[in-house]
């Protein structure tokens, strides 16, 4: 059985925990959850009892985050980390390119040399902030054409928000198994471990690294109590545990590098566990999209999945917003993305399909940014024919398109710079937008 049929079959039929932020628990064996108390005595079982935090003890219960794990071994018992190669995942702050105000567009990234796992198939294009100071984040892209095999992953500098555009994924976490595959994501917490497997011989995908406060669901306003992301749609895993003795490499990002170590069994032996630090896939076509019903068309905020919130209120570390398929049915109405010059920095990405504000160039797999207030809109060949549209009801339903927002510019890396993917030509999107004024 290859490595991928493998996989699959260990994705099918998975049990789920529903809701994000939920209370949730599971044990994997009957009875290995202590009841009433945390950490008895003799944990159940002959087990560790362990907590893991998302949060400060003191923050506010509204944004505590912590979970309780019973293991096998407690994740103390591990060997000294030494620092290994970084290959092309990188962190900020993104000193080594000068900071460029112009309009980037990439070409998906080409397939990667056999033996390519997801973690050494991490491939970093930007960010902002500092992982040291938990604020900002990095965009990353992976490919990958072999699992993870022996060797598991943690990220103490952020949580990661894994966007899969070619292929599904096995994510083998401490908390259980979640298959996460295109138009669906899943979701990390910062320094819960996790192995990759991918369920197609080729993956590629989009990573959102978030250094700052955790994700979390926007509030709704005058939307009501219901609307976008509804906290139900998303999945949580239910306990599942290895016990395999043997060596596991354990890789470990701490302040922008990545560092190893080789431990004599798997860390992911979490028999039970409990809590509200977990992982999470969330299909986005579940996703409310909302919109309007008589003229113009909402700042694409009403697209916001997740936000993760900085100290200011209202100025997201970063968002995640999807432009999922909707119906277009405005009066009078530029109905396309409008032309815009925004604070907010945009990284864009398609997982199928076309983005309705532009004609060709933006690919499934490739990605482009509109950094702090850059000028950019539909291009020429979208502008004459939304302009010149006949308004009746529209179903947009080709493409699936998602952005990574962030109130800080995003610096790209020298190697964004200088990819071969980089589209020299990207301004040309924007020529020929001809004079139509007559005074
Ligand atoms: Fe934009």
């Amino acid at each position: 059985m290859s490595s991928v049929e493998r996989a699959r079959k260990a994705a099918q039929e998975l049990d789920h925990l529903s809701g994000f932020g939920n209370e949730h628990s599971s044990e994997a064996v009957p009875g290995a959850l202590p009841l009433g108390r945390n950490s008895p005595q003799r944990a159940p079982l002959g087990l560790y009892a362990e907590q893991v935090s998302g949060s400060a003890f003191t923050e506010p219960r509204a944004h505590n985050r912590r979970s309780w794990l019973y293991r096998v071994r407690p994740s103390a018992a591990h060997p000294r980390f030494v620092r290994t190669d970084n290959g092309a995942l990188a962190s900020a702050p993104f000193t080594d390119a000068v900071p460029d105000p112009n309009r980037l567009r990439w070409n998906p990234p080409p397939a990667p040399p056999p033996g390519t796992d997801f973690l050494s198939g991490l491939w970093t294009l930007g960010g902002n902030g500092d992982p040291t100071q938990r604020t900002g984040m990095a965009i990353h892209l992976y490919t990958a054409n072999v699992p993870m095999a022996d060797r598991v992953f943690s990220d103490a500098d952020g949580e990661l928000l894994i966007v899969p555009q070619q292929g599904g994924l096995l994510l083998r976490t401490e908390f259980g198994l979640l298959r996460v595959e295109p138009g669906s994501v899943a979701l990390l917490p910062r320094g819960v471990r996790f192995r990759v497997e991918p369920l197609e011989a080729d993956v590629r995908g989009y990573v959102c690294e978030n250094y700052g406060r955790p994700f979390q669901l926007p509030d709704l306003g005058p939307i009501g109590a219901n609307g976008l992301a509804n906290a139900r749609d998303f999945l949580a895993p239910v306990a599942a545990y290895e016990e395999a003795e043997g060596p596991v490499e354990v890789v470990n990002k701490y302040c922008g590098n990545l560092w190893s170590a080789t431990y004599d069994h798997s860390p992911l032996d979490v028999v039970a566990w409990h809590g509200n630090h977990l992982p999470y896939v969330y299909d986005l076509h579940r996703f409310n999209v909302l919109g309007s019903i008589s003229y113009d068309h909402p700042d694409p905020s009403l697209f916001t999945v997740l936000t993760a919130p900085s100290d200011t209120p209202g100025l997201a570390g970063v968002d995640f917003v999807v432009f999922a398929p909707r119906w277009l049915v405005g009066e009078d109405t530029f109905r396309p993305p409008y032309f815009h010059r925004n604070v907010m920095s945009e990284y864009m990405g398609l997982i199928e399909g076309a983005y309705d504000a532009k004609a060709e160039g933006f690919v499934p797999g490739g990605g482009s940014l509109h950094n702090m207030m850059s000028a950019h809109g539909p291009d020429r060949d979208t502008f004459e024919r939304a302009s010149t549209a006949e308004l009746v009801p529209q179903k947009v339903d080709d493409g699936l398109a998602f952005m990574f927002e962030t109130r800080w510019p995003v610096l790209t890396s020298t190697q964004a710079m200088n990819s071969e993917c980089l589209q020299r030509g990207y301004d040309e999107v924007w020529q020929g937008l001809e004079r139509h004024f007559r005074s």
